[in-house]
């Protein structure tokens, strides 16, 4: 099949988003203005540079004139962290995607533990095996939505990251160990439990 995406696609539900997968959940905590600690997850989120490390999550707007806590909060106060989601917090990370005021602290709502960051002022996922403090850098602001809101990607500098010792091994993440979990299409997810190793390719010379 194929659609223009300015066209129905005559499908129950849009197919755009199982397209591109899997999606890694970044788990973002933030600190309103205010200072009320924020935490929700978002799939449109991924490392997109290694040096220095940098990372983005895309966020879509509560309504045409209010943004969602996350985003607002890391331009305001300049600083997030992305706890990344095991399988076993999956259930966790859900609970707080609800959709909540700024006044309050999912964290607290459904009772997930914190702990103090090292660089940051936002506190991370104490059960989450690898967390990215970051320091905001830039907005870009996308298209708006059918409805009028918008959406804009927050990237932030990674200025420090934890890593478990439980997953790692012989100075390497053990994957398997980590469990990381993501996004699919509709409501799925998978999470990854096999893994497997490509080397790069030698320069060979043009075939005659
Ligand atoms: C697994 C998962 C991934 C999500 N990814 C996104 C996303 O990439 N962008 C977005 O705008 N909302 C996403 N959401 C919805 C937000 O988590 C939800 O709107 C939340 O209330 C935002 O909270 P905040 O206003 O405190 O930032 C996702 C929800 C779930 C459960």
């Amino acid at each position: 099949m194929f659609w223009h995406t300015n066209e129905p696609h005559g499908l129950p539900r849009d197919p755009f988003k199982s397209c591109v997968i899997p999606r890694p959940i970044g788990w973002i905590s933030t600190i309103s203005p205010d200072g009320v600690p924020n935490l929700a997850p978002y799939s449109f989120f991924n490392g997109v540079a290694g040096d220095p490390p940098m990372v983005m999550f895309s966020s879509g707007a509560r309504s045409a004139d209010a943004p969602k806590d996350s985003i607002f909060n890391a331009e305001q106060t300049g600083e997030f962290v992305c706890s990344m989601v095991s399988l076993d917090l999956i259930d966790a990370m859900n609970d707080t995607s609800a959709a909540y005021g700024p006044e309050i602290d999912e964290a607290a709502h459904a009772g997930i533990e914190m702990e103090a960051s090292e660089l940051v002022k936002p506190m991370r996922v104490k059960a989450s095996p690898i967390h990215l403090e970051c320091k905001y850098y830039q907005t870009m602001e996308l298209p708006v939505d059918r409805n009028g809101s918008g959406n804009a990607i927050c990237v932030g500098h990674v200025v420090g990251v934890h890593v478990r010792d439980e997953v790692m091994k012989d100075g390497f993440i053990d994957v398997l160990k980590f469990r990381p979990t993501a996004r699919l299409g509709y409501m799925d997810y998978t999470s990854v439990d096999r893994t497997f190793t490509l080397n790069r390719p030698e320069i060979k010379p043009a075939a005659e």
